[in-house]
């Protein structure tokens, strides 16, 4: 049995009062369309067929090839939206289910269930619903008096009567696809000017054949987005979920209404978090570290028994046994081997620190290479940019950078070379040597230490 997903987007997000397009809105530094398309896609085992309007090609740009799209010219409604899709699966399919874009929580639970309803059944529609007192504009699902579904109708077209209905339609449904593309044509135009998808359900029954509605256990799962206040709603219940999985996987979260961690983030065992922690992109954490308070980890890897705390990390690389903190800041191309120790007010720009290296207080440290045992004296700065171009500072292992060292790049410090205190360093430093002064010149030759 062939499934196919068609999935709305097309709308102009009005309520949302925004010059990005609603479906491309970040949930979780996510666009909001990859949780529809992820899930259908899992379902269907197949492209999804994305229906666009608004800002069409930005929504394809976003999402390339993971969808087909096609498009919707004028929003004239949901039922001519889908009507858009025929022509890519008539012919295709047997099943065709359809759901909204700005509804990122259902799950792929919800949907298989959905799928699995309607190939048990011979009527042509299984639609979604769900029980709530707060009907946020929903349309209501009308039954007779024997609990059949008769009909959706929408909230402006609804009687006072039927607005008190606390039955909602959540917008998913699955159609069998030959009764579907023949329907859609007998959709009639509403006081609105829209083509409702949702006069189906009473198409369907006036055709003498039945529809099935399963209430969805979870409310949840049917918030909808259509304006900031539901954006935010979703986001917190979507980081619920995700905070609960990683306590359940031997994650501890110190505060969970505070912990920030995106869908694409893994964390190790034993590792705890504190408040006000945002782990975020394909950042992976690893066990028995501690991250956070006040913390903001971005694409990064962190290894095992690593401490960060009160710090920024953005697309760094940050070996076992390290130290970051508090308020240090990782940038993009940072990486700390084993043991490296980065106290306060340090910044690392695509550098590599040896195992065992430390930084202590002030410093920054950008273009450079960076050996073993190495110690960086407070204030050091690689002075890596001449106006034109980076360059880059070599230091080998066991060198000793006195407080308050310029390193004017391109230069490199020998193998347990030393600089004093305050020197401006201009010219390469030979193993085992000291330099001092500004600009810096070798006074001394030093004892090798083992
Ligand atoms: C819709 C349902 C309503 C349901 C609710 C649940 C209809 C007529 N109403 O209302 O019964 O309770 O969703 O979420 O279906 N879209 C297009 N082209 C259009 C219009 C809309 O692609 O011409 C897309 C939108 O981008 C959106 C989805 O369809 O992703 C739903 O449209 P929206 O305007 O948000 O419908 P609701 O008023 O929420
Ligand atoms: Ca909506």
């Amino acid at each position: 049995m062939r499934i196919r997903s068609v999935i709305l987007a097309a709308g102009q997000g009005t309520r949302m009062r925004s010059k990005l397009a609603k479906v491309l809105h970040p949930l979780l530094g996510r666009p909001m369309l990859q949780y529809a398309l992820e899930a259908a896609q899992q379902v269907s085992g197949a492209k999804p067929i994305v229906v666009v309007g608004r800002d069409a090609e930005a929504v394809q740009q976003t999402f390339g090839r993971a969808a087909d799209f096609v498009l919707q010219e004028a929003q004239l409604g949901t039922g001519h939206a889908v009507m858009q899709a025929e022509p890519l699966l008539r012919g295709q399919s047997d099943w065709v289910l359809v759901s909204y874009a700005d509804m990122p929580l259902l799950t792929v639970e919800t949907l298989r269930k959905i799928v699995h309803i309607q190939q048990a059944h011979s009527g042509p529609i299984t639609m979604l619903s769900l029980m709530a007192d707060d009907p946020r504009g929903f349309g209501r699902v009308v039954r007779d008096a024997d609990g059949r579904v008769q009909g959706i109708v929408e909230e402006a077209q609804a009687t006072t009567e039927q607005l008190g209905i606390h039955e909602l339609n959540a917008g998913l449904y699955c159609f069998a696809a030959d009764w579907l593309w023949e329907a859609l044509q007998r959709i009639q135009i509403s006081p609105k000017g829209e083509y409702y998808l949702t006069d189906l359900v009473e198409i369907a029954i006036k055709d003498g054949l039945s529809v099935q509605a399963h209430i969805l256990e979870d409310a949840e799962e049917g918030i909808g987005v259509n304006n900031r206040i539901h954006l935010a709603e979703a986001e917190a219940i979507l980081r619920k979920r995700i905070n609960r999985k990683w306590m359940l996987e031997g994650v501890t979260l110190v505060d969970p209404a505070t912990t920030y961690i995106e869908p694409g983030v893994t964390i190790g065992q034993d590792t705890v978090i504190w408040p006000n922690t945002y782990l975020q992109g394909s950042t992976k954490i690893g066990a028995a570290c501690s991250v956070g308070p006040n913390t903001l980890i971005r694409n990064s890897v962190v290894g095992d028994q690593s401490t960060v705390l009160a710090s920024v990390l953005e697309e760094a690389i940050v070996e076992d046994h390290v130290e970051i903190g508090p308020f240090s800041h990782l940038r993009s191309g940072a990486h700390l081997a084993q043991g490296v120790h980065l106290g306060n007010f340090g910044e690392v720009k695509n550098s590599y620190l040896g195992p065992g290296t430390k930084m202590g207080h002030f410093s920054y440290i950008g273009d450079a290479t960076i050996g073993a045992e190495v110690n960086i004296g407070a204030g050091t700065i690689t002075c890596n940019f001449d106006g034109e171009k980076k360059n880059h500072t070599e230091i080998e292992a066991n060198v000793f950078i006195g407080s308050d060292t310029m390193l004017v790049a391109p230069v490199k410090l020998g193998e347990g070379a030393r600089t004093g205190a305050g020197s401006v360093v201009t010219k390469d430093v030979p193993s085992y040597t000291l330099a001092v002064g500004v600009p810096a010149r070798p006074i001394r030759k030093l004892a090798k230490r083992d």
